[in-house]
């Protein structure tokens, strides 16, 4: 086996620059929800595409996703489904839900995402079991187990399961992380590794994204 090349944030920014940007409409929006004091911190354009090829790959229709806020990973999943496909887009805080709304109804896949306002775990729990191809956490750490238990039910086999931030905001082996996430990333990390019939990889790109298929 090759030595393992370190990632550096050099290489991030190589990935970046050799994949889709995004388009004017979705800088605009990033640029509005600045504007309007919603936190930037959806993910990036590298990390989209890497989601959308799986999705292609999986030829995913319906996705289940927990943490909508300016809807930007909703919009970029659903550019990759097929004319029938749809994101049901689960987000806690009114405001963040409501700027959502506002910009997927502008965008090309208006008819294709359902914001759906409320607790992530409260949510799932209304879903259908096998109702999902695919499943895209992002919302509060602690409760990613959960997500991932219930996702585990709503995703059909050979879906897939994608998580963010599995870098734990870049403080994965900090000594002593000042972002509370932290230490629950790391617990699930484990978690998701551990699970059985789930095939995982965590994809050095963004955050650390993990891609899973359901066996
Ligand atoms: C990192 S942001 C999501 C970014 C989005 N996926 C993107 O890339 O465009 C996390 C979102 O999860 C929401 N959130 C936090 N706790 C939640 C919960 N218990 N249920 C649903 N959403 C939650 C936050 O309000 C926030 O809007």
């Amino acid at each position: 086996m090759s030595e393992p090349c370190p990632v550096t944030r050099r290489h991030l920014q190589y990935v970046a620059d050799r994949t889709r940007a995004d388009d004017d409409f979705l800088v605009d929006l990033k640029a509005a929800a600045k504007a309007a004091d919603i936190p930037s911190i959806s993910i990036g354009a590298a990390q989209a595409s890497l989601m959308q090829i799986a999705l292609k790959a999986a030829r995913a229709v319906n996705v289940v996703e927990v943490g909508c806020l300016a809807g930007y990973s909703a919009i970029q999943m659903a550019r990759a489904l097929p004319p029938n496909g749809r994101v049901r887009t689960i987000e806690l805080e009114p405001r963040h839900a409501a700027f959502a709304r506002e910009w997927i109804a502008k965008s090309n896949v208006a008819g294709k995402v359902e914001v759906i306002q409320g607790a992530g775990v409260d949510v799932l729990k209304t879903f259908a079991s096998d109702s999902a191809d695919a499943a895209f956490l992002d919302a509060d750490k602690e409760n990613y187990p959960k997500y991932l238990d219930e996702c585990l039910r709503i995703v059909k086999r050979g879906g897939l399961i994608m998580a963010d931030n599995a870098f734990a905001f870049g403080q994965l082996f900090a000594d002593v992380p000042d972002e509370s996430g932290v230490h629950a990333v790391r617990r699930f990390n484990d978690y998701m590794a551990a699970k059985p019939g789930l095939h995982g990889v965590i994809a050095p790109i963004g955050d650390g994204c993990w891609i899973a298929v359901k066996e």
